[in-house]
């Protein structure tokens, strides 16, 4: 399309969709580009991990974009002698947005003053790109809507899955069906721990602190351990996969902290292993059914071969079955990729992604029906299978198998129960009763196993 470098700001232009077609979209929006050869002039607020790849690759891209400043605080410190000489370091957002920006790359990351300075972007017409979770998982409708409004763009492709173009895959390749279910491994992190203790019998503590001393895990880990970033990635693929919105905090997570080396001993002698599985539904009723937390999955399945710090996202449509997406899910070059993704989308003139239409969720839950893994750690005396039993029983549960490894002391015995499939309500109201025995010398732990023919169905 062209463009009157000409016509003062917003250079954008609105276009009637009798006349162009712009793939259900509300309104094509034309970047504002400056007389600079028709480039687009980028500010980047944040020159960390990502930030320096992205000043990289923007570099490597100047023939459609030009790095015009870069923004962080005491930015003296991060100058670097690669970087062009004609680029501003500034630590004021007031230089960052001035009149000349026509696109601001958002990476310093946390919520403030994160979100002021995307929405006063899009205020003034700057479209903005933004690697942010938690601000798109938060504010992502609102924030489209205001993009809408002035018109311009808000892209996040790498807010979810870092270099896995998951967003844009949902956005055009699927777009002519109706997504139901998406579900993966959205924590690198996570993953990494995990395969790490199923490959080389690590402790969970061994592994967590050599995650962290290779950079993988932050030093308070508890966003990536207990499920919080999945929790974000997951709300924002639910608002943009299955059209249903719900703050994320509704959305349950179980901690991987509690799983132990001998639960991949257990999930082993049942096919399985263990990952953190992130899952959302929609039901018609416009109720969410998601959860995030350690799950056993089968070995055969695409999850199972999921290593390091790798990420896989499958996405379920009711006419084009599963589409599984895998690759790297963080880093700073992965990252930066889907980030320019987004920048050269804009530059090139992409219709803007689609202001979600996305409903609000009636009512967010993760229960569901699904079989069970739960292991005990007891003071072993005769009685203790027979208690379960009755409760389990009681609760209309039935046990599929009983497994104790042998070589552990009496004093501190490690055995599992597999259950049937069964309503997770009625499992968890089991467990409740359960956990007042005075045997358990360990809390039980309970995970959720995937079906076998359902490798990256929904699980609770
Ligand atoms: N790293 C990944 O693999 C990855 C993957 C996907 C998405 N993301 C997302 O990408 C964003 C950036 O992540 P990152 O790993 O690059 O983080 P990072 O390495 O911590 O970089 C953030 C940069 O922003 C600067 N900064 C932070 N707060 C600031 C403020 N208030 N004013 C000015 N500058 C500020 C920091 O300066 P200091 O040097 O002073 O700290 C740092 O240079 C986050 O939203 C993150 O969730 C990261």
């Amino acid at each position: 399309m062209s463009v009157d470098t000409r016509v003062p700001r917003p250079q954008s232009r609105v276009v009637d969709l009798d006349q162009e077609s712009a793939a259900a979209v509300d309104v094509a929006v034309v970047p504002r580009r400056r007389a600079h050869g028709g480039r687009l002039r980028v500010a980047l607020a944040g020159f960390g991990t990502v930030g320096r790849s992205v000043a990289h690759l923007l570099q490597e891209a100047s023939r459609e974009v030009e790095l015009v400043t870069i923004l962080n605080r005491e930015v003296d410190r991060k100058r670097v002698d690669w970087i062009d000489g004609e680029v501003r370091w500034t630590d004021s957002i007031d230089e960052a947005l001035d009149d000349s920006v026509d696109l601001f790359i958002e990476l310093i990351g946390g919520r403030a003053p994160a979100g002021s300075w995307i929405r006063r972007a899009l205020e003034r017409g700057i479209s903005v790109v933004t690697a942010n979770k938690q601000i798109i998982a938060h504010d992502g409708p609102a924030l489209l809507d205001l993009a809408a409004a002035h018109p311009c763009h808000l892209r996040f492709e790498a807010a979810v899955a870092g270099g896995v173009p998951v967003i844009r895959a949902i956005e055009s390749g699927l777009a002519g069906d109706r997504l139901t279910r998406v579900a993966g491994i959205l924590n690198g992190t996570c993953n990494y721990i995990l395969t790490k203790m199923e490959r080389e019998g690590s402790a969970f503590a061994d592994a967590l602190r050599e995650a962290q001393a290779l950079g993988f895990a932050e030093a308070t880990s508890s966003q990536d351990i207990d499920g919080l970033d999945a929790q974000a990635k997951l709300a924002i693929l639910a608002m943009v996969a299955l059209g249903i919105q719900a703050p994320p905090e509704q959305i349950a997570t179980r901690s991987i902290a509690a799983v132990d080396g001998v639960d991949f001993r257990y999930a082993r002698r049942l096919g399985c292993t263990i990952r953190q599985i992130a899952w959302a539904e929609r039901n018609g009723d416009r109720t969410l059914r998601a959860g995030v937390g350690p799950t056993l999955v089968p070995l055969d399945s695409p999850l199972a071969a999921v290593n390091g710090s790798e990420n896989l996202v499958t996405i379920h449509g009711r006419f084009g079955g599963e589409t599984t997406f895998g690759g790297r899910g963080a880093g700073g070059d992965p990252t930066a990729v889907a980030v320019l993704a987004d920048v050269l989308a804009i530059a090139r003139g992409t219709a803007p992604l689609a202001r979600t239409h996305a409903e609000a969720a009636t009512a967010v839950t993760s229960a569901v029906a699904t079989p069970f893994y739960v292991r005990f750690t007891v003071v072993d005396r005769p009685g203790i299978v027979a208690a379960l039993a009755s409760v389990f029983a009681k609760h209309q549960i039935n046990i599929d198998a009983l497994l104790q490894e042998p070589g552990f002391p009496e004093n501190q015995r490690p055995f599992i129960v597999s259950l049937d499939a069964a309503p997770s309500d009625a499992v968890h109201a089991a467990l409740d009763e359960i956990a007042a025995f005075d045997f358990h010398i360990v809390p039980m732990l309970a995970m959720p196993v995937l079906a076998r023919e359902s490798a990256a169905g929904s699980a609770a």
